[in-house]
C-alpha cells in the first residue's frame, strides 16, 4: 500500500535530522515523513563532520518513517537511500558512483552524502535518514569544504537545477525503492549498488573505522552491503561501517 507523505519545510533550520529527531512524536507511524530545509545552520556529517549548508543552493533533507526492531536490514538504510538518490540522478542524466558505504560521487567528487540515524520510539524504532546534495553550488561556495566536492550544476554546464523538482523526484524514488526493502530487504538494490560502487578490484584503500585506521585493498562486497578488505597480513577483513580516505584527499 503507498504509504502517506507529510512534509515539514523550513527556510532555516539547524539541521533537519536534529529536527527530526526531537519530533518524532509529529510523525504518522505509517507513513513517511519528509523534512526538508533551504538552509541549515548547523549541518550534521557523519562522525564529527559538519555538513556546509548554504542557502538555496541543495538538498537537504531527512526521510523518516518507522521500522520493527527486528527488521533485520536496517544498517542498508543509507545505502538504500544512496541507491534512490542516483537512480534519480540517472533519470537526470548524470552518471553518479557510490563511494562505500554512501557517498554520491560525480567526476569522482562527492555530490552528496547521508547522515543515517535511529531512535526508538515507543517500542519501535524511528529512521531519520538525512541527505544532503549538492544542486546548484557555485564553486565560491566550497572554498570552505576540505574536501574535494561538486555539484549537479558544476557537472551539468552549469545549468541550475529547480531544487523542488528534484527533492520531489528523489522522494519518489526513495517511496518507490522503500516499498521493495520493507518486503525484501537490501537484495533487490544489491546489483545497482555493486555497478555504481567506484571502487575496482584488489584498489588500494585507506579507511577509517571506529577505533582503527586500515590500509589494504578493496576485495568485494557481501550480500548485506559490507565491505571486504585484502590486508597486507592476508586476512579478508568485514567492515559493516567505517570511512574509505582516498590518500590523495583531504579531509575536513
Ligand atoms: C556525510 O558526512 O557525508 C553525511 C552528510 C549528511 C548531510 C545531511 S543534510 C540533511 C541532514 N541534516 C543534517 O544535519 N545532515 C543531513
Amino acid at each position: 500500500m503507498k504509504k502517506t507523505i507529510n512534509r515539514y519545510h523550513f527556510a532555516a533550520i539547524d539541521s533537519t535530522n536534529s529536527w527530526a529527531k526531537q519530533n518524532t512524536h509529529l510523525f504518522d507511524p505509517t507513513g513517511v515523513s519528509l523534512v526538508t530545509a533551504e538552509k541549515q545552520i548547523s549541518g550534521r556529517g557523519r562522525g564529527t563532520n559538519r555538513w556546509v549548508s548554504p542557502a538555496e543552493h541543495n538538498v537537504y533533507a531527512s526521510f523518516c518513517f518507522f521500522i520493527p526492531k527486528d527488521f533485520s536490514h536496517l544498517h542498508n538504510v543509507a545505502q538504500l537511500l544512496a541507491v534512490s538518490a542516483s537512480r534519480m540522478m540517472e533519470s537526470r542524466g548524470f552518471r553518479p558512483k557510490l563511494k562505500w558505504p554512501n557517498d554520491i560521487m560525480l567526476s569522482e567528487k562527492k555530490a552528496g552524502g547521508i547522515l543515517c540515524e535511529i531512535q526508538e520510539v515507543q517500542g519501535i524504532y524511528c529512521v531519520v535518514a538525512g541527505i544532503g546534495l549538492n544542486v546548484n553550488m557555485p564553486k565560491e561556495s566550497m572554498f570552505e569544504i576540505e574536501q574535494q566536492v561538486t555539484s549537479l550544476f558544476l557537472e551539468n554546464g552549469e545549468k541550475t537545477l529547480n531544487v523542488e523538482e528534484v527533492v520531489q523526484d528523489l522522494l519518489r524514488h526513495f517511496c518507490e525503492d522503500l516499498d521493495v526493502f520493507l518486503k525484501e530487504g537490501f537484495a533487490p538494490m544489491l546489483r545497482f549498488y555493486q555497478e555504481h560502487l567506484m571502487h575496482q578490484e584488489m584498489q588500494q584503500m585507506r579507511f577509517r573505522d571506529a577505533k582503527n585506521q586500515w590500509k589494504g585493498n578493496f576485495h568485494s562486497l557481501n550480500a548485506d552491503g559490507s565491505l571486504n578488505i585484502l590486508l597486507p597480513s592476508g586476512e579478508i577483513k568485514r567492515f559493516t561501517a567505517g570511512e574509505y580516505t582516498n590518500p590523495k584527499e583531504r579531509r575536513g
